[in-house]
């Protein structure tokens, strides 16, 4: 745990929570990832007064660090949050998520109440926070947790669903391209529960060939947006130019739900291959974008200029932003 002093979070908390009135999004964001690097109570305390925040892109991403912190201490505001039907979806959701990687057993009972609820990105969120919590406390998940990983783990993020069973390690060399279409066909498979196809999703990630990326690309043909998204987000992760052109055209679409193309533009800001910056750069200003869309770029352009100066490097590393 890193060691900072009072004073330290006192600065930390006037940047997040914007008290001059001033600071600009992405130096919010960077208050934030230094905070969710804290993981202590006390930077859960200063995160939870960010939910009264004007911005749903903030709020969900507030959310998504308080999972990734699997402190405890956040549930609170997450339920709060969750239960809140003024709230954006999006947060909503994102509530739901961080408390199915917080993983409590005390969590299912408040998640089953939301299995009905009138959005469906926030059915189906809980749905698969749901398995995921009961998966983590079943024998396969508990042996899981217990074995000690044979080399070091690419991704450090805390998913919403474990890679599909016998490539838990993800090792890319043990991955045929059977393998690959087998994930393929689960992945889009839509008979199947939502937790199955996160499951050979996050496989696919793992794997990260161009295969794979083009497996995980034909899932942007779903109806589900909170899929998607996903989708968007685990590219996010891999950072494959080869995932740039089905990318550009989930940005792009403006019948596309704003939470799919924001998951996108924050990828792209990640790949940011040359290619890639003039589009970002147009959906910063687009006045026809959403806010959440338009806001995601002008993060992920200031991400790219951040990283390519020789200022620290931004402490999320491979988990990215959600
Ligand atoms: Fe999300
Ligand atoms: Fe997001």
């Amino acid at each position: 745990m890193l060691n900072v002093s009072q004073s330290d979070l006192g600065n930390l908390e006037a940047l997040l929570l914007n008290k001059s009135g001033n600071v600009p999004l992405h130096n919010r964001f960077r208050a934030l990832f230094t905070l969710k690097a804290l993981k202590s109570d006390e930077a859960v305390r200063i995160i939870s007064k960010g939910f009264q925040d004007p911005s749903a892109l903030l709020k969900h991403e507030l959310a998504y660090c308080l999972g990734q912190m699997k402190n405890a201490a956040a549930l609170p505001i997450l339920e709060s949050t969750l239960a809140n039907e003024q709230e954006d979806p999006m947060v909503r959701h994102e509530a739901a998520e961080a408390m199915g990687a917080i993983s409590l057993t005390s969590s299912l009972p408040v998640l089953k109440k939301y299995l009905n609820d009138t959005n469906r990105t926030v059915r189906e969120t809980c749905d698969i926070a749901i398995a995921k919590i009961e998966w983590d406390h079943s024998e396969e998940g508990q042996r899981h947790l217990a074995s000690k990983p044979t080399e070091p783990r690419t991704y450090t993020s805390v998913d919403p669903a474990p890679p599909t069973s016998g490539l838990l390690a993800g090792r890319v060399g043990t991955a045929t391209v059977s393998s690959v279409e087998e994930l393929r066909s689960k992945l889009l498979d839509t008979q199947l529960p939502l937790f199955e196809r996160y499951r050979a999703m996050f496989a696919l990630r793992n794997v990260g060939t161009p295969s794979a990326v083009d497996a995980l690309a034909a899932g942007f043909s779903d109806d589900s947006a909170l899929f998607k998204h996903e989708i968007a987000f685990v590219f996010g992760q891999l950072l494959s130019p080869h995932s740039v052109p089905a990318l550009l055209q989930v940005l792009q679409n403006p019948q596309e739900l704003a939470m799919v193309r924001h998951e996108a533009a924050e990828a792209l800001g990640g790949i940011a291959t040359p290619e890639v910056l003039p589009y970002l750069k147009e959906y910063m200003t687009r006045e026809d974008a959403p806010v959440v869309v338009r806001e995601s770029c002008q993060v992920a352009l200031d991400m790219y200029e951040y990283e390519n100066s020789d200022q620290f490097q931004y402490a999320n590393g491979l988990d990215g932003t959600r």
